[in-house]
């Protein structure tokens, strides 16, 4: 059981928080409004929502006990454009979302089946403002293959744990992200052997 109290950190959100921060506010203008996927336990949405001020920022994630663990955070947090977190699992059709001009995902994709991933780029592709952004960000294998030893093995042993989940390939995920509109624009080497990968909406 999670304590909402004093909800465990992952300590790879803790390490990864910080560059994709970065990369957020790199590219990024000053205001807008941010749909957050799979926010776990809301590491990312606390820092980010206080590292990009000028966005509203709405974390989400399927629910269960973990979801209450966020929603704590959050209200612990008491920041200003962190709003309460919602009700969002990808792969049900009705996200009641607005138009967010950006979306993040981080560490999702691998952890659950590949429809997840179809589902976040047909959600985004329905969802997102004209000219908005998807940012994702996870370990991904390129042409096919695993660009670390413990890439692969992290992949063997997610893939023993749920034969649906696995590190996806870049080339796959771009094209099922094509499928769904929306133009790749960027993909930047991240800490660790992970990947942010951008795409666009179009105009
Ligand atoms: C490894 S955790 C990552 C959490 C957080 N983003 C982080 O980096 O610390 C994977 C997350 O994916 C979420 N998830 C799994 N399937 C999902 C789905 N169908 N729709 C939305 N989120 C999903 C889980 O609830 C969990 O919060």
């Amino acid at each position: 059981m999670i304590d909402d109290e004093d909800p465990p950190n992952s300590p790879a959100a803790e390490r990864n928080r910080e560059p994709i921060r970065e990369v957020l506010v790199e590219r990024l203008p000053d205001r807008g409004h941010m749909l957050e996927i799979a926010s776990g336990l809301g590491q990312h949405a606390v820092h980010l929502a206080a590292g990009l001020p000028g966005w509203s920022w709405q974390p989400s994630d399927p629910g269960g006990e973990a979801l209450a663990a966020l929603a704590a955070r959050v209200a612990r947090a008491g920041l200003t454009g962190l709003k309460r977190p919602v009700r969002l699992d990808v792969e049900q059709s009705d996200w009641a979302v607005g138009q967010p001009d950006a979306i993040l995902c981080v560490n999702m994709s691998h952890v659950a089946p590949w429809s997840a991933t179809e589902a976040l780029f047909g959600g985004a592709g329905r969802c997102l403002a004209p000219d908005g952004w998807l940012f994702l960000y996870s370990p991904f294998h390129v042409n096919g293959a695993p660009t670390s030893d413990s890439n692969a093995r992290f992949d063997a042993d997610l893939r023993a744990r749920d034969s649906r989940w696995g590190i996806r390939d870049l080339a796959h995920v771009t094209a099922e992200a094509a499928a769904s509109g929306l133009r790749h624009v960027e993909t930047i080497a991240m800490p660790a052997n992970n990947h942010m990968v951008v795409y666009r909406q179009p105009e």
